[in-house]
């Protein structure tokens, strides 16, 4: 049942290529330049006259939603606010039928996520469901939605899930911004493109497994560890550090970079691995004065990069290469390794990985 491998996380993991195929098959047609997903064909106008889209979720989840926002603000210019869906459910929000709300769920059973969705209709929001498990409560709950098709995730941290609703969440997206005009007809044309190399390009970076590993069996005894990274990779830097926490039980924070300055960075010392997402595109220059920042206090560096980078080899302990993409989608590639990295760390120390104490695979309480 785990197909060969020693956990379903590895095997999920190693699914991700299939998964985000699986995904955008049939949605994206790349070479006659059209999204199609029913859910959104059905309900443009919803989404054309939104004011804004309000994304609820938990956990994982959420951090998929983040980089939601940046990529429906940056590509179809709609206000997006992105919100933990137990925060959202009791704080008497304001929602109008003018709201989009998206919700994301992999189970589709998260008690929060079920009770915000419940909340935003009672207000007549229009709301709109990104769920993995077909005919799930939050499936059945939503006006309508788009299924990650990422098939059963087992393992209760959550891999293939994230990547493949950030797949979904990028074909809305891009759809919103063909329908509004706020892209050119290149960019998007590029955009499609640049997608369909994603899943090779995954397939690729699971290759780089032993030189993860090595890395994992240096930094496995840290009690603590940073997750640093800017725009789209800032999500990326605090799923980083809940993978961690979750299987391996170590202590890890996710931070936008720029943020260490204004506190964090007093925990530098040659004991803190800090992992930090630097690709080539998108605040380059920053992250790496970021990184000399850390350099200059002592602090071990290991930094996703793209590849052919020099600049950030010669300043970080060690790098881990991506191949090159569209900024708005790397996040499907800094993911990977990522996730490895836990991944190893976790059965290194003799973790139940695939079943972390004190978690459930779906929180159906509140
Ligand atoms: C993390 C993890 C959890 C879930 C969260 C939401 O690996 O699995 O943080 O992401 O409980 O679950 P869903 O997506 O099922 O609503």
């Amino acid at each position: 049942e785990k197909g060969g491998y020693d956990h379903f996380m590895l095997k999920e993991i190693h699914e991700q290529p299939k998964a985000i195929i699986d995904t955008y098959r049939g949605r994206m047609l790349a070479d006659e330049g059209i999204i199609r997903m029913a859910g959104i064909d059905d309900n443009l106008p919803k989404f054309l006259n939104a004011d804004r889209i309000i994304i609820v979720a938990c956990g994982t989840s959420w951090h998929a939603g983040l980089v939601g926002e940046y990529l429906f603000e940056d590509m179809a210019r709609i206000p997006v606010e992105v919100e933990y869906a137990s925060e959202f459910r009791y704080r008497n929000p304001i929602i109008t039928e003018k709201d989009v709300v998206i919700a994301i769920s992999q189970s589709g059973e998260t008690a929060d996520t079920l009770a915000a969705i419940k909340l935003a209709k009672s207000k007549g929001a229009f709301v709109f469901g990104v769920c993995n498990v077909v005919g799930s409560s939050i499936a059945r709950e939503t006006h309508a939605g788009a299924y990650t098709h990422a098939g059963p995730e087992i393992g209760v941290a959550s891999t293939k899930a994230f990547t493949t609703q950030i797949t979904v969440l990028s074909l809305i997206a891009l759809k919103l911004a063909k329908e509004k005009g706020t892209l050119s007809k290149a960019a998007f044309q590029t955009y499609l493109q640049t997608m369909q190399l994603i899943p090779a390009q995954v397939e690729k970076l699971l290759e780089i497994d032993e030189h993860v590993k090595n890395i994992a069996s240096i930094y496995k005894d840290a009690k603590n560890c940073l997750y640093l990274g800017r725009g789209f990779n800032f999500p990326v830097a605090l799923e980083g550090a809940l993978k961690l926490k979750e299987i391996s039980y170590i202590h890890a924070e996710g931070y936008p970079a720029a943020e260490m300055k204004h506190g964090p960075i007093a925990l530098i010392d040659e004991n803190m691995p800090v992992f930090v997402i630097a690709t080539n595109k998108g605040h380059y220059e920053k992250v790496v004065s970021n990184i000399q920042e850390i350099k200059s206090r002592s602090g071990k560096i290991v930094a996703v990069v793209t590849e052919g980078d020099t600049t950030v080899k010669e300043i970080a302990d060690h790098v881990i290469e991506i191949p090159d993409t569209e900024e708005a989608f790397t996040p499907l590639l800094t993911t990977i390794p990522l996730q490895l990295l836990s991944y190893h760390i976790a059965v290194m120390l003799g973790k139940n990985v695939d079943q972390p104490r004190n978690l459930a695979k779906s929180v159906t309480v509140e």
